[in-house]
C-alpha cells in the first residue's frame, strides 16, 4: 500500500518557521510507523492513504518532531509521584486487600507518553497548567491506601493550576493509547478535593 505521509518539519538553524512537507511512501501493512518514516520517498500518487505527523502540540519544537518535554516532567515530579509514608517501619510490607490494590490500578498503567496532556485544548491555551498526565499520576497515590501524603497532594492539585482548569473535554481519554480514562480520574480527584473522597 502507499502512504501519502505529511510531516511538520523544522530545522530552527536554517527555517524562519515550522511548515508541512509531504511524502508519498510504499509500505507493507503490518510495517510500523516509523519502517515508513525510514523508507519515506517523493511519488505523486492521489489514491495514497493520508497520514498527518506534527510533534506533540503544546510543546515547544525544537526540532522537526522533538519536543521539549523539561516543562511536562516538572509538572510531573510537581504532585509527588512516589509514595511516601511517615509511621511505617523501614522494610516492612506495607499490606492492601485486592480492593484497596484496584482502587488505583488504572493510574498504574500510565507510561508517561504525554498523549494526553499534548490533546488537551485548555493546556494549549495555558502552558503552565498541570495537565492530565500529571493528575493520573496524582490519582494514582492519592488512592492508595499506603500513602500518608493525600492532604499535600490535593491541596497542589487544588491550586489555580491545578485540577479546575479541566473542562472536561474528553481529549485526553480519546488519545490515551493505554485506554486509560482520564477523565473520569481527574473527576474523582476533584470530588476528593471537595468531597474528601478517597
Ligand atoms: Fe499516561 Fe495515557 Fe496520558 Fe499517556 S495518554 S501520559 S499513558 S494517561
Ligand atoms: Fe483536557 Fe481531558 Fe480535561 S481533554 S479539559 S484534561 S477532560
Amino acid at each position: 500500500m502507499k502512504l501519502l505521509v505529511r510531516i511538520k518539519r523544522y530545522d530552527p538553524e536554517k527555517d524562519s518557521k515550522p511548515y508541512w512537507a509531504s511524502y508519498s511512501v510504499e509500505a507493507d501493512p503490518i510495517d510500523r510507523l516509523l519502517d515508513a518514516l525510514n523508507t519515506i520517498k517523493w511519488t505523486q500518487d492521489g489514491s495514497c492513504e493520508k497520514v498527518t505527523i506534527e510533534p506533540l502540540l503544546g510543546f515547544p519544537v525544537i526540532k522537526d518532531l522533538v519536543v521539549d518535554l523539561d516543562q511536562f516532567f516538572a509538572k510531573y515530579e510537581s504532585i509527588k509521584p512516589y509514595l511516601i509514608t511517615y509511621d511505617s517501619e523501614p522494610g516492612t510490607e506495607r499490606l492492601q486487600s485486592p480492593e484497596q490494590r484496584a482502587r488505583y490500578d488504572e493510574g498504574t498503567k500510565c507510561i508517561l507518553c504525554a498523549a494526553c496532556t499534548s490533546s488537551c485544548p485548555s493546556i494549549w491555551g495555558n502552558p503552565d497548567w498541570v495537565g492530565p498526565a500529571s493528575i493520573v499520576n496524582a490519582h494514582r497515590f492519592i488512592f492508595d491506601s499506603r500513602d500518608q501524603d493525600t492532604a499535600e497532594r490535593l491541596a497542589i492539585l487544588g491550586k489555580q493550576e491545578g485540577v479546575w482548569r479541566c473542562r472536561t473535554i474528553f481529549n485526553c481519554a480519546d488519545a490515551c493509547p493505554r485506554g486509560i480514562h482520564v477523565t473520569d480520574l481527574i473527576e474523582q480527584v476533584k470530588r476528593a478535593i471537595v468531597y474528601n473522597e478517597q
